[in-house]
């Protein structure tokens, strides 16, 4: 028998103890206990009619979230008690007396910042805060890959890219689970719209599957053994993603022996058989009653079992899941809870923002002089209020609470959520601490008339432009809401001095952009963006932020300039079919041709960087050295990027390395960057294995997906291997 580490002692266990210590103690278990720990319970009824807490739950449970599951404390098995999500601790109204958890700036963010050691950070941070509430899983780790810019949930991902996502997800992974938490990855997988999501149908080519989405979970799994994965809502070639046992038992369990749980999403289950399609757990039962009237987990299982359609091993099987994830991570074993330094938590906050931003045009007019009495127009996007975010069930709650909350609404169970949240502390009040002797003229933008006459009287004009988005909502379009187009283009026809700050989920559409001199994406950029954006624009910080997903000129230049479903009455079927497969985003534009707007990669800095003497070797896999350089009169910040841009004669463009290096003017640094074989490769559904062709292809170095400044050609050796 096993000797146990003192309750008290937080140590995480090896794979291999937290297995057999999963065994031991699941033989321990009553088949009752069994059946309580395969469902977790929403700490807040969706529209019943009572609206109060689940009979389930202890009245003195006070820090409840996502879910509840009981503990078996004979045995040692805490509470599992989750919360979301990837931008910090949420708290969706159960907790009124919590004062507000760090909110970070959105996964796009922190996908544009290229820096995993960052992202294990802000892991770390959330790990934290979520353990000092009790919560021993958290909802993390959203990783599906931003395909379509119309995506309301693109916010809580990172980037279009395979590798880019699967490198950061990882690294938020490990940085929660360093604390004791599980962290879930998801939403497994193909959740990339939002539109009747319930009842989408997302349809792939199995090999492009491997090849994108599930190769970024694969990466991301290997370089982070996640405690659980979550499962999508979307069916994915007819199956539910919940119970598609394709894509659980044989992908994720067998080819990739996955040895953590799968719990649902949240009214995902609509079947008890999906335990025999590789789910585990059934998240917020109550979501299940509301949308399928049942849960499947709970009467039902029961039922299987006893007439033997559930195998006792495969509820073992799914019992041992869950537990070996709790002990792998040490959640059974915590000592005092660790000391939370929220003022630390903020600082890291404006650091992700900081580095969260992405200068997309400075004809010159950046950074602004702050030394100068400037007369400056601050106008629109509630700058003199706060900061906007994303919504639904990531939304965090700021510490201090909100500057304002605007209800938006919409259809569905998401309406409710989606609001116009604001963060203090506001732009304006931040730009004038960056700018002590400048004057400052504020307009609500409200009017494209009035705002012209502000812009008009000032030297410069800063224009916030923002979007709300959130889970359950698909844009119709890539416009800017309550007509900021228009209010942008008069205050640029008053101002020519005019710099537009925009505050989005997504990429946007800009028909004033030849008309201002400066465009800096903010995204949705946490409770110390306003800090961060006025630190960028004064010059205190020099952007590095590199676009992780495409700027499209416009739809038409998008796989499905139509999407599929839009517009429907909630609870209408669609069917997507994403026939670009796995050429995602930039990805497409190269297979194309087309041009973007501004191209993956893409962003300016305050110092010019330069990139020689790149050296390649070939054989099995690829490694590229080169060295960037730093050409400017002030450090700063660059992200190189290593391109494949041809396999044996056939045009093909990946992600395949990059790596964040900050340089002071006129440093060097030499950078060696090695391919994962499988982006070189095919996937051969037949074989279930990779096949790299034989032959020469090339490389390129660049600042972007279409700005390749080094280029080399290297021999590749054929072979296969897998899975
Ligand atoms: C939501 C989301 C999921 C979240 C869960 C719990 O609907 O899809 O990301 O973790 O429910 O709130």
């Amino acid at each position: 028998m096993m000797t146990r580490p003192a309750i008290n002692e937080t140590t995480t266990a090896s794979p291999n103890d937290a297995d057999e210590r999963a065994r031991a103690v699941e033989a321990q278990l009553t088949d009752d206990e069994r059946f309580s720990l395969v469902l977790s319970i929403l700490g807040h009824t969706p529209g019943s009619a009572t609206g109060g807490r689940d009979p389930r739950i202890p009245e003195d449970l006070t820090n409840m979230s996502a879910g509840y599951t009981p503990g078996i404390p004979r045995l040692g098995i805490p509470a599992i008690q989750s919360s979301d999500a990837s931008m910090g601790i949420t708290n969706p109204g159960y907790r009124p007396d919590d004062e507000g958890a760090t909110a970070f700036p959105a996964l796009i963010a922190m996908g544009s910042s290229f820096d995993p050691q960052l992202v294990r950070q802000v892991g770390e941070a959330i790990g934290r805060e979520a353990r000092m509430r009790g919560f021993n899983v958290q909802l993390a780790g959203g990783c599906n890959l931003a395909r379509d810019p119309r995506n309301g949930r693109n916010f809580e991902y990172f980037s279009e890219d395979p590798l880019l996502s699967a490198v950061l997800a990882a690294a938020q992974v490990n940085g929660i689970q360093s604390q004791g938490v599980v962290s879930t990855l998801k939403h497994y997988t193909l959740n990339c719209n939002e539109t009747n999501r319930h009842w989408l149908d997302a349809v792939i080519d199995p090999d492009a599957h491997r090849e994108s989405d599930l190769l970024t979970f694969q990466i991301a799994i290997e370089r982070s053994q996640p405690g659980s994965i979550m499962s999508g809502y979307n069916k994915i070639n007819g199956e539910y993603a919940g119970g598609n046992d394709h894509l659980l038992n044989e992908v994720l369990k067998g080819a990739w022996g996955y040895k953590g749980y799968v719990m649902s999403d949240w009214g995902a289950t609509p079947e008890w058989d999906f335990a025999l399609k590789g789910l585990d757990q059934e998240s917020g039962a109550q979501a299940d009653t509301l949308l399928w009237g049942k849960e499947p987990f709970t009467d039902e299982l029961r039922t299987a079992y006893a007439k033997g359609d559930l195998p006792k091993e495969r509820l073992a099987d799914m019992v041992r899941r869950i537990l070996r994830a709790l002990f792998a991570v040490g959640a059974d074993r915590w000592g005092p809870a660790p000391e939370v330094d929220m003022a630390e938590h903020n600082r890291l906050a404006l650091e992700c923002a900081r580095r969260g931003i992405v200068l997309l045009e400075n004809d010159d007019v950046l950074p602004l002089p702050t030394e100068r009495p400037l007369k400056i127009a601050v106008i629109g996007g509630y700058a003199q209020q706060g900061i906007i975010s994303g919504t639904g069930s990531g939304a965090v709650a700021p510490v201090g609470g909100f500057a304002g909350v605007i209800k938006i609404g919409g259809a569905g169970v998401m309406g409710k959520h989606r609001n116009l949240f604001l963060f203090p502390p506001s732009p304006l009040d931040e730009l004038k601490k960056a700018f002590p002797k400048a004057q400052f003229d504020f307009d609500p933008g409200y009017t494209p008339a009035e705002a012209a006459l502000t812009a008009k009287r000032c030297d410069v004009v800063i224009a916030f432009a923002i979007r709300v988005e959130g889970e359950g909502f698909d844009s119709a379009d890539l416009s800017l809401p309550w007509g900021q187009d228009s209010v942008i283009d008069a205050v640029a026809d008053a101002n020519p001095n005019t710099i537009v700050v925009l505050e989005t989920g997504n990429p946007v559409s800009m028909p004033w952009r030849n008309k201002v001199k400066a465009i800096l994406q903010a995204w949705y950029p946490g409770q110390a963006g306003a800090q961060a954006i006025a630190e960028v624009l004064s010059g205190k910080v020099n952007p590095s932020g590199r676009l992780p997903v495409t700027f499209p000129e416009s739809l038409a230049q998008h796989p499905r300039p139509d999407l599929p479903g839009l517009g429907t009455p909630w609870g209408t079927p669609v069917t997507i079919e994403y026939n670009e497969g796995a050429e995602i985003g930039y990805r497409w534009y190269a297979k194309t041709g087309a041009e973007p707007m501004y191209p993956f990669g893409h962003g300016l800095s305050y110092t010019a960087f330069d990139y020689r003497d790149l050296h390649v070797d070939g054989g099995d896999t690829i490694t590229a050295t080169f060295t960037v350089t730093n050409v400017g009169d002030r450090a700063g910040a660059d992200v190189p990027q290593l391109y494949l841009t041809d396999v044996a004669g056939e045009a093909r463009r990946r992600l395949l390395g990059f790596e964040r290096v900050e340089l002071q003017p006129g440093e060097s640094r030499e950078l060696s960057l090695t391919a994962d074989p499988r982006l070189l490769a095919r996937f051969d559904g037949g074989t279930g294995r990779w096949h790299i062709v034989a032959g020469s292809s090339k490389v390129a170095v660049g600042t972007s997906a279409d700005e390749l400044v080094l280029e080399a050609a290297v021999p590749l050796s054929g072979r296969h291997f897998g899975p």
